[in-house]
């Protein structure tokens, strides 16, 4: 039970110094998170291995939790940001039963105070909750883009044209050539990698997706997936002459196995608009229903301006749309807007 008045112990935290039972209250703070915004947390050790992937990143992920006695009331990640020098990007979870004590502004002002000394200018926040961007609005965040994620029940689907779209696919590219992987074979990793980057920085908003990917971060991502026992499946079209013209993957983690999660589909500008995406991601629902017959669902995350494929995920039946909205501060001027209510507030 929380003391009404009484304010959380504050502390930044080295991760790599975590007990088993530190890790269990973050996860447990972690999963009311999920369960607040209507989406589903990962496994406790998939959540771990990811925290501590991402501590020991370039990026260099930070971590301050507010305490109280032994649980853990309030978390805020700070992580260089990937689009920009200067651009750190903050993710803050505060306790519903634990708000209105200024758990949160704490977080932020002690994270702002180190990403200052860094030398960072710009601060930017993802959240789902319409009640967190409004938040975001009164302490002067301007918003920067928006997402949406989408799931589709399987049982839902719209299997005639899941089975239209992959007969289709072979007719209308009759020289191409559909294959699955795992892990990326050597002989086309120099035409993956061509695919894969070439098709990422044609995404709306390409430029807060993170850095093009090299070889050695997909072998290390392999590594941690496979470490997970999660299968992480990649669908290509291979053209004549060793052109890979487009993919689309999933990834599995057998421990959560009623849900699927889709992450990209890319298909290269010479090859759009003659049903490659509509064949590859139909492929995959068919790959998944066979082959995961625990799966019940999918979920996916498109950029709100991204036309075709949210054309194509409505058509095969994705819905239940959770809206997200990136907010961006200018450092300084958070600072003294958090200053002020502080005071206010004293
Ligand atoms: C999105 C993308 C994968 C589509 O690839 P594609 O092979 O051209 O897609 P397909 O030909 O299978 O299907 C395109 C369908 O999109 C829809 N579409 C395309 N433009 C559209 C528009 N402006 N409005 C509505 N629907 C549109 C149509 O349904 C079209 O199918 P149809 O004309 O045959 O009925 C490709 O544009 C791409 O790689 N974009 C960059 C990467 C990206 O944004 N990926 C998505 C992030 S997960």
């Amino acid at each position: 039970m929380l003391s009404p008045l009484a304010m959380p112990h504050l502390e930044r935290r080295d991760l790599a110094t975590w007990s088993d039972a530190d890790w269990v209250r973050c996860y447990a703070l972690h999963a009311r998170a999920h369960l607040e915004q209507g989406t589903t947390a990962r496994s406790l050790d998939a959540y771990r291995t990811a925290q501590l992937a991402a501590a020991n990143a370039a990026a260099g992920t930070r971590s301050w939790i507010a305490r109280e006695g032994d649980d853990l009331v309030g978390k805020l990640d700070l992580t260089r940001g990937v689009a920009a020098s200067g651009l750190v990007a903050i993710n803050l979870y505060v306790l519903p039963e634990a708000r209105q004590r200024g758990v949160g502004r704490a977080l932020v002002a002690a994270a702002l105070h180190q990403a200052q000394s860094d030398g960072a200018q710009v601060v930017e926040t993802s959240m789902f909750q319409p009640e967190s961007w409004r938040l975001c609005e009164r302490f002067g965040g301007r918003f920067q883009r928006g997402g949406t994620q989408l799931t589709l029940r399987l049982e839902h689907a719209n299997w005639d044209l899941v089975d239209a779209w992959r007969e289709n696919g072979p007719r209308r590219c009759l020289l191409t050539a559909l294959q699955e992987i795992e892990h990326v074979p050597d002989a086309l990793a120099g035409a993956f990698l061509d695919l894969h980057n070439r098709t990422w920085c044609d995404q709306p908003d390409a430029e807060h997706a993170g850095p093009p990917l090299t070889l050695e971060a997909r072998r290390d991502q392999e590594r941690r997936y496979e470490r997970l026992g999660w299968r992480w499946i990649t669908l290509i079209t291979r053209e004549p002459r060793g052109v890979l013209s487009g993919m689309t993957d999933i990834l599995y983690d057998p421990s959560h196995g009623e849900l699927v999660r889709q992450n990209f589909t890319g298909v290269l500008p010479a090859y759009r608009g003659r049903g490659i995406a509509k064949w590859l991601k139909a492929s995959m629902l068919h790959l998944v229903r066979r082959r995961f017959p625990a799966a019940l669902q999918l979920t996916t995350t498109n950029a709100d301006g991204n036309t075709p494929m949210l054309a194509i995920n409505h058509q095969l039946g994705f819905g239940a749309p959770l809206h997200h909205r990136t907010y961006c501060f200018d450092l300084s001027h958070l600072r003294e807007a958090l200053e002020r209510t502080e005071r206010r507030a004293s």
